[in-house]
């Protein structure tokens, strides 16, 4: 059994040479657990060291649109406490996870573009362009993700993207959709990563965590989730539960995980 624990990854699509970086990011994650804080709040430090590590597409390491020159990102918090805050395809924002840790004290759910940059300035957010700007028919990977259980038994999930590509100025993905890029509940966490567009077809964040819940396995529940798509589809998941933890890809995904039984 899981008394409290935190597991990142990379993205899909990440080598497991990145995996360094998730484990940074656990440990800064599990030292606020070890503390007794929340498990949201370790999960958005954990996805903040994510974002500004540069070698992931999230934060700084966000890909470029497919016009050249536009970085739009997506980010999404959810305990099972009942708190959710999502940002959709903000620029300029060093730290879409923090922005959307905000959003949970607003009567708001979600912000877009504009206003949640208004709101970034309204918070001290400084204006951010220091993005790594890489150019690629496809993205190096995908969505970095972080689920967490906290010593109080609340469960939390933390989700930040720079998008697939190529994308058209304006594209949405599944990071930002509850249920689809992610989803936390009385039975555990699920953060998902890959090809937004598919994964919101089938809802996969809460798909996986409905099988935890009916008492499957984190591990069955994201190999069967993973396994829902065709071959040649990027796509990962991690889950948390009391009982277990798992992180699933079709190919590779940079992970780390660190639990206190
Ligand atoms: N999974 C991230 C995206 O498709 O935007």
């Amino acid at each position: 059994m899981i008394s409290y624990g935190v597991v990142a990854h990379g993205g899909a699509g990440s080598p497991m040479e990145l995996s360094d970086g998730c484990r940074a990011a656990c440990e800064s994650a599990i030292r606020m657990l070890d503390a007794g804080e929340g498990s949201l709040d370790a999960a958005v430090e954990a996805a903040r060291i994510l974002e500004d590590d540069g070698r992931f597409n999230a934060g700084t390491g966000s890909v470029l649109r497919i016009d050249g020159r536009t970085i739009e990102m997506d980010a999404a918090v959810m305990d099972s406490a009942g708190k959710i805050g999502v940002v959709i395809n903000v620029r300029e924002v060093k730290n879409p996870v923090l922005l959307a840790r905000a959003v949970t004290g607003t009567p708001h759910v979600a912000l877009a573009g504009r206003g949640a940059e208004v709101f970034a300035r309204q918070l001290g957010f400084a204006p951010f362009r220091d993005f790594s700007m890489r150019v690629g028919r496809r993205a190096p990977s995908d969505t970095i993700g972080v689920v967490a259980l906290d010593k109080k038994g609340v469960f939390a999930v933390a989700s930040s993207t720079g998008g697939a590509s190529p994308m058209m100025v304006g594209r949405v993905g599944d990071t930002p959709m509850p249920g689809c890029g992610f989803y936390a509940g009385a039975r555990g966490a699920v953060a998902v990563t890959g090809l937004g567009e598919e994964s919101i077809r089938k809802m996969l964040a809460r798909a996986v965590y409905d099988m935890i819940a009916d008492g499957t396995g984190a591990r069955e529940a994201c190999e069967k989730g993973v396994g829902m798509f065709a071959p040649g589809i990027r796509m990962g998941a991690i889950a948390i539960s009391r009982r277990d933890w798992a992180a699933a890809a079709k190919d590779a995904m940079a992970h780390w995980s660190i639990i206190r039984e």
